[in-house]
């Protein structure tokens, strides 16, 4: 019997491998270096060889440029905003500016007009939210106007304002309510921490507003936004991404339970 010699190419098993191979090798690459990088949504590669190299992980030309986003981030300073300490003269100027408010947000601060209440709110958060509008950071036809004409220490004495001003009455809330499990423990598989690790009383992350006793309507309506998109002033993209990973059910739940409490 004639021995066929294993590493030939007329061996007929042996050169369907090599192109097997050579074929999944190409595939993989043009997948990998080209493909992909493209399909990214953020790209803006100039062109093939810039698309190898970036996946590649060597440095193009291009990459001392800082990378600025298509759209105005937040440039709100909330770490200067004071806590609790706010000058008597700042909550009495911030009465008088916030007449105009009343209309919407109701003149205890308390919104009959699903308008977010702002009485007890963070000064913090009043205070990033009005500069991202005046910025155009967050967007809205109602409330971009009236941050617009808005100076530095208008925004500081209204949220310093507001701030003072006590919260929902205790009672105006249904009793033992318990929270559901997206709000209690988050969903860890999916990158979701508990909603009170950053949104709570004592574990408040600096800007992130309380959410107690806000419409339903509202939180609903701004996570939505945060899941297509059309609000992205949160830094880094906190409250996108958890939205994002939620599901329209979750989303109802939580905008309930805390339309339920204060
Ligand atoms: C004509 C109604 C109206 C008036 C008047 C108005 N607002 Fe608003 N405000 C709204 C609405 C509606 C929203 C929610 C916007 C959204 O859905 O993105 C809002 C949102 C806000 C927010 C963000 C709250 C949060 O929890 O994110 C702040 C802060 C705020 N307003 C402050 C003010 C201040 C201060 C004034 C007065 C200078 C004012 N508003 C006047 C309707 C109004
Ligand atoms: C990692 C911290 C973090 C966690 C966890 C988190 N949030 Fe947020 N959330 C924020 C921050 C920060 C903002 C303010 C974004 C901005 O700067 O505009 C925010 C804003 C919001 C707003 C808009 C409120 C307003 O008045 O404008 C809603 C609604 C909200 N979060 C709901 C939730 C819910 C529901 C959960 C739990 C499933 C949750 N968040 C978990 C950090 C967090």
């Amino acid at each position: 019997m004639r021995q066929e010699k294993l590493f030939s190419f007329a061996n007929r098993w042996f050169s369907t491998s090599v192109g097997v191979t050579l074929a999944i090798f190409l595939f993989s690459a043009i997948m990998g270096f080209v493909v992909l990088p493209y399909a990214e949504p953020d790209s803006r590669l100039a062109g093939i060889w810039e698309s190898i190299c970036n996946a590649a992980g060597f440095p193009t030309s291009r990459s001392d440029e800082p990378i600025t986003p298509a759209f105005t981030v937040s440039t709100a300073d909330v770490g200067s905003v004071a806590e609790h300490d706010a000058p008597a003269t700042s909550v009495g100027r911030g009465a008088t500016l916030a007449q105009q408010c009343a209309i919407c947000h109701g003149p205890t601060g308390i919104s009959r007009a699903d308008s977010p209440n702002l009485a007890g709110q963070y000064a913090a958060a009043i205070y990033k939210q009005l500069h991202d509008f005046k910025s155009g950071a967050r967007t809205n036809a109602v409330m971009t106007p009236f941050a617009l004409n808005m100076t530095e220490r208008d925004m500081r004495d209204l949220a310093a304002y507001y701030a003072y001003l006590p919260r929902l009455p205790e009672g105006s809330s249904t009793p033992n309510e318990v929270a559901p499990a997206i709000v209690a423990s988050g969903a860890p598989m999916r990158g979701i921490a508990p909603c009170g690790s950053c949104h709570g009383d004592i574990e408040n992350k600096l800007g992130s507003p309380w959410l107690g006793g806000q419409s339903a309507v509202y939180i609903k309506s701004q996570l939505m936004s945060f899941r297509n998109g059309t609000r992205k002033n949160d830094t880094s993209q906190q409250m996108r991404n958890i939205a994002r990973a939620m599901t329209l059910e979750e989303i109802d739940t939580a905008a309930n339970f805390f339309a339920s409490i204060q």
